[in-house]
């Protein structure tokens, strides 16, 4: 029988010579034998494809099991035409404001389903965005913590650095062809807050961008990019001065403008149909990892995961995953501690009522009121959550977890030191949740949505964690 090396046999499959060796350390290469520290693999092996790892596993269960839906068919289901995914979502406006929102749902199926519209958008990704973004495996990484090996699904290499763009593009698209001249948006880390400027700048409209000024002090970096992109940040200085107040700060503007502006709201929140169109115009994320972590592996990842603010990245991240065997985890914000104004763990501690104009699971204070909520990362300290997730949170579907400041600041470094990728805050909290998957379990694969890189960080970092730059 003819033999192959590990090297021979990657070529061969078409997967990296690493994971070669991670099938083979599983012992899953029939005929495979090991010969003066050398592997030897039959030429006629077969190439073991998408069967999920034995050894110690996270979940107990199939991820689909008990989970009673049709997951080919979910998009069509979810959400309702007036925006609900199950009890969650809808749409709660003043009169006038409902009907500028109308005039967007209406836009978006007519305009943005058309052929014309997703052709300029498809040329828009590939040579303004630079997409599709590339699957990273960290090899540095997964080898420091153990045997289970860490991807990432590289969005801080979209232009503008983080994931925020594919769906401002979008939406200022949307904006041109409804004849709009400003866009409006909030942000928190200002990663949403650039990627309006450049789509404003882009297609020569005008940009206000409400900004907390908490928020402002820490993405001073972002602050700076929106300026010289030629847009206006107008900060917020009510409440915590952070994302909820630059929210209701932004949605004032609109109500007064929404007739020459368009509204870009940068998550997957928002009365209908912003959870719908920041779905579809992120979506791209998970499309393009699904199909580039098969060519890389041959088979599908153990745990996808991704950090949860609004839930934007995670949603865009997820949607191509939900109808696999692959579980799927969402991270939030622990921050400092479980009480009231010192974490965004929406899911994990929020309860149901709306805010911002739709139905979801809010962080709450004893009187039923909208808690404040904290985070090392701005982008993740919003109390509430994308209505889509607390849906899949209640079906099962998905689970959510949640990791603390800390937590995500030895992500942030270890990711920066051993591939020298500097992630955003926010994403180093779904990086961390691998980190912590990866120290517990023997073996599997996790891939990561990197939804940024963390430039904007840099500074406070250094400031918070002085005791790391010795
Ligand atoms: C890099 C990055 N990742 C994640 C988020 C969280 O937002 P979302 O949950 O909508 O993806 C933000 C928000 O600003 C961000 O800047």
């Amino acid at each position: 029988m003819k033999y192959l090396t590990v090297n021979e046999m990657s070529k061969k499959w078409g997967i990296n010579e690493r994971r070669v060796r991670v099938l083979l350390k599983e012992k899953r290469i029939e005929g495979a034998k090991l010969e003066n520290h050398k592997y030897l693999i039959p030429e006629n092996a077969p190439k073991p494809l998408d069967r999920r790892i034995k050894g110690q596993r996270l979940f107990e269960d199939s991820p689909l099991k008990g989970v009673d839906f049709d997951f080919k068919n979910y998009r069509k289901q979810y959400p309702t035409s007036d925006g609900y995914f199950g009890r969650f979502g809808g749409s709660f406006l003043p009169k006038n404001l409902q009907k500028a929102f109308d005039e967007i749902y209406y836009g978006y199926l007519t305009i943005a389903k058309s052929a014309k519209f997703i052709a300029e958008l498809r040329e828009i990704r590939k040579n303004y965005q630079g997409r599709p973004t590339p699957i990273y495996h960290c090899q540095n990484l997964s080898n420091y913590l153990g045997s289970v090996q860490i991807y990432l699904k590289r969005e801080d290499l979209n232009h503008g650095g983080a994931h925020k763009l594919n769906n401002a593009m979008g939406q200022a698209l949307l904006a041109k062809y409804l004849g709009k001249k400003k866009l409006i948006a909030e942000t928190g880390a200002g990663s949403h807050g650039s990627a309006v400027a450049m789509a404003a700048a882009y297609f020569g409209l005008e940009c206000d961008i409400y900004m907390g000024a908490v928020d402002m002090e820490k993405q001073a970096p972002n602050v700076a990019r929106i300026k010289v992109l030629g847009g206006n940040v107008i900060p917020v200085y009510s409440g915590t001065k952070t994302l909820k107040e630059a929210v209701d700060a932004a949605f004032e503007a609109y109500a007064k403008e929404y007739k020459t502006a368009f509204y870009v709201l940068g998550s997957a929140v928002g009365p209908h149909p912003y959870p719908l169109m920041v779905r579809d115009f992120q979506d791209i994320i998970g499309i393009e990892a699904k199909q580039q972590f098969k060519e890389m592996t041959g088979e599908l990842p153990d745990i996808v995961t991704a950090c949860v603010g609004g839930g934007s990245n995670a949603i865009g991240m997820f949607e191509a995953f939900l109808e696999e065997p692959v579980n799927i985890v969402g991270v939030e914000a622990m921050g400092s501690g479980r009480e009231i104004g010192k974490n965004a763990a929406t899911i994990t501690l929020g309860k149901e009522m709306v805010l911002h104009g739709f139905n979801s699971l809010v962080i709450q204070n004893k009187d039923g009121t909208a808690g404040d909520a904290y985070s090392i990362a701005s982008g993740l300290d919003y109390p509430g959550v994308g209505p889509e997730h607390a849906f899949l949170h209640e079906i099962g579907r998905v689970k959510y977890e949640a990791i603390s400041d800390d937590e995500a600041a030895e992500a942030f470094f270890l990711l920066s030191r051993l591939e020298g990728i500097i992630p955003a805050i926010e994403s180093s909290h779904a990086l961390a949740y691998a980190i912590k998957c990866a120290r517990s379990m023997k073996s599997g694969s996790i891939l990561v949505c990197l939804s940024g890189r963390g430039d904007k960080d840099m500074d406070f970092m250094l400031k918070k964690y002085p005791h790391m730059f010795k």
